[in-house]
């Protein structure tokens, strides 16, 4: 029964991790690649009931072969479940662009730091 009750807890905190605050990950580093973008993004506007912001990384332009996409990093700062939600909108992995949308949880503020690296 203990046993049982303490599986149910574990379950039910991955689950809310699932669906609030996290840190997200696409792709993976390979040998060769560089860090091409390191950005803090961050949304305070406190009286905004649901926070959103927009980052975009875009390869220098006119580059010959601009680098590919291999992984991109979004690490929530703020620990606990406070933070936001990241995802791509556009462009990613094998990609010479990405764009991602953050999006607070209500009257929470977010703070984000994002990587991206690629060859
Ligand atoms: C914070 O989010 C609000 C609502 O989405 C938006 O209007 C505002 O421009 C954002 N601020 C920043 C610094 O991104
Ligand atoms: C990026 O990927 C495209 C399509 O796979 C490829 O044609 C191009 O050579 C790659 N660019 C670099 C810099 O490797
Ligand atoms: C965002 O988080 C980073 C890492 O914890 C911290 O250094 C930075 O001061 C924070 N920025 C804001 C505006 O809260
Ligand atoms: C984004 O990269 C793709 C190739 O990966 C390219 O076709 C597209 O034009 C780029 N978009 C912008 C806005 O630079």
């Amino acid at each position: 029964m203990k046993a049982i009750a303490c599986g149910l807890v574990i379950f039910l905190s991955v689950s809310v991790a699932l669906i609030y605050g996290e840190s997200r990950q696409w792709g993976r580093r390979v040998s060769g690649d560089r860090q091409l973008d390191y950005a803090v993004v961050v949304n305070n506007s406190l009286p905004v009931p649901e926070k959103s912001s927009i980052y975009r990384y875009l390869s220098a332009p006119g580059a010959f072969r601009p680098p590919n996409i291999t992984a991109i990093y979004a690490r929530d700062n703020i620990p606990a479940g406070k933070g936001g939600y990241a995802a791509i909108v556009s462009g990613g992995i094998n990609q010479a662009n990405v764009t991602l949308k953050f999006t607070s949880q209500p009257y929470q503020r977010f703070n984000f730091t994002v990587e991206i690296y690629g060859k």
